[in-house]
């Protein structure tokens, strides 16, 4: 698979592990779009772990903050809402002056002091957290993934059999994107033929510039203005209906939800569309390309079908498809012998507490079977750990199983396209060719 971009990015590799070395460790930064699209972040947080594992990064494109790199130390943060408190943003946003003006308008409203009233759950802390969560949870349980189970097998089985046989395609597209964009819509009974409008949506809200639907904020501001409508027209409908079972009617009627604000409404439309779209289309990008860049794992599956879930659980750590999440101290807080104030944002690097070799074996390597698989940091920990696991792991098993009973192979052609970002891991692009079917 080796091709020019394959040596283009070998080069900005070397030039990334001698900058993340040669960098005076006392204002070392990891956290560069560049170096996640190049795949060259690794020495960063190699370093981090070996030589500062609990860091401050006292100025960057996203001001001061503490990067949090074993697995360990991120579990203790995770778990521990009391003092890291999820209310005053769980990214990096960049500081003033790095975006032009009208990027920080709509930012303002999404992360700053706003109060429970416009914010998702992801965005509380108890007991707002609790009472929200609690709502949309039953659209994800264990009884709803049964009834699922069946229509996301036979979406997957449209999906693979409209594919072409020996022609390259763009597999984030036709199958990643199309997979969990199906499955979102029936999560939400969003009407089916509109579907790829919350693909575009997802794609809106977590891209730069250039890099997904938008190129100008004012064209950013009138698709995210689109979607607020078109979901609001939804809960309109759906509230004067009978309670049913997809997430907006759940939120229409749900005792806790029923009395929200548009906004707060909007903000849990906003954290499901993100939460359900990204992470699981790019973990099922990621599988292709880890087996495809280790084949011994590639014949292990096609020989045993039966470690489905096991590769799957392992593409989710070793893809890791977001990259951290943040918290705020709400008071000072003495950690690993390091003092962080009240108000310093720090920063779990879930990417590199699922390479952490204390607690890992073997972390950069992919094995599809390797012991207790589901070990990982992907998903988080805590009362925020992601809610949607289990209907994550559902669709990629189902995409799998699906797949191995239609084709031999998924070839990856060249080097995939990455995303422009530190939050989300994935892939924009990935060219691939189904040599024949079994
Ligand atoms: C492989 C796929 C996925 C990954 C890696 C992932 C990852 C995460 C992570 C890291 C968190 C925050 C955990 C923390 O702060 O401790 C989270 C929260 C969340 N995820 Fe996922 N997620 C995935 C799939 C999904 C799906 C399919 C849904 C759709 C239902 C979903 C909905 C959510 C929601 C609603 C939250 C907020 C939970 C809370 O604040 O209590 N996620 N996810």
């Amino acid at each position: 698979m080796a091709d020019g971009l394959t040596d283009v990015l070998a080069d900005k590799k070397a030039l990334a592990r001698r900058r993340a070395y040669e960098a005076p460790l006392a204002t070392l930064n990891p956290a560069w779009a560049s170096a996640f699209r190049d795949d060259a972040h690794w020495p960063y947080f190699e370093r981090l772990r070996a030589e500062d594992p609990v860091h401050w990064t006292p100025d960057s494109n996203y001001g001061a903050f503490w990067s949090v790199t074993k697995f360990n130390d991120i579990m203790a943060i995770d778990t521990n809402h009391q003092v890291f408190s999820s209310a005053k943003g769980i990214g990096l946003s960049p500081k003033p002056g790095v975006l032009p003006p009208e990027a920080y308008r709509e930012r303002e409203t999404r992360e700053g002091d706003v109060g429970d009233d416009a914010n998702s759950f992801i965005n509380m802390d108890p007991p707002g957290h609790d009472i929200q969560r609690k709502t949309v949870s039953p659209a994800v349980a264990p009884a709803r993934l049964m009834e699922m189970g069946p229509v996301i097998r036979e979406r997957a089985g449209l999906i693979l059999d409209a594919l072409p046989i020996g022609e390259p395609f763009d597999w984030v597209d036709l199958v990643s994107k199309e997979l969990t964009t199906m499955t979102l819509a029936t999560l939400f009974d969003f009407p089916f033929e509109e579907r790829r409008k919350l693909t575009m949506w997802s794609d809106t809200m977590t891209t730069a510039p250039g890099h997904g639907p938008w190129t100008t904020y004012e064209e950013r501001r009138q698709l995210l203005a689109d979607c607020r409508a078109y979901f609001i027209r939804l809960w309109n409908e759906r509230v004067n209906a009978r309670p049913a079972g997809d997430l907006i009617s759940m939120l229409a009627h749900g005792a806790d939800t029923r009395g929200a604000s548009m906004d707060q409404y909007f903000s849990n439309v906003t954290l499901l569309i993100i939460g359900g779209n990204d992470t699981t289309r790019n973990t099922i990008s990621g599988s292709v390309f880890a087996l495809n860049r280790y084949p011994g794992e590639y014949d292990k599956l096609r020989a045993n079908p039966a470690l489905v879930p096991s590769m799957v659980s392992e593409t989710i750590r070793w893809q890791t498809p977001l990259a951290h999440m943040a918290r705020v101290a709400s008071q000072d807080f003495e950690f690993k012998g390091r003092r962080i104030r009240e108000g310093d944002r720090v920063v779990m690097w879930y990417v590199s507490g699922n390479r952490d070799d204390e607690v890992i074996a073997d972390p950069y390597n992919y094995i599809i079977d390797r012991p207790s698989p589901r070990h990982h940091l992907s998903f988080g920990f805590g009362i925020h750990r992601c809610v949607g696991n289990r209907l994550a792991e559902l669709q990629l098993t189902i995409i799998w199983e699906e797949i191995l009973k239609r084709f031999p192979e998924i070839r990856l052609l060249e080097e995939p396209r990455r995303s422009y970002s530190i939050f989300i891991k994935g892939y924009e692009q990935m060219q691939v060719v189904i040599p024949r079917r079994n």
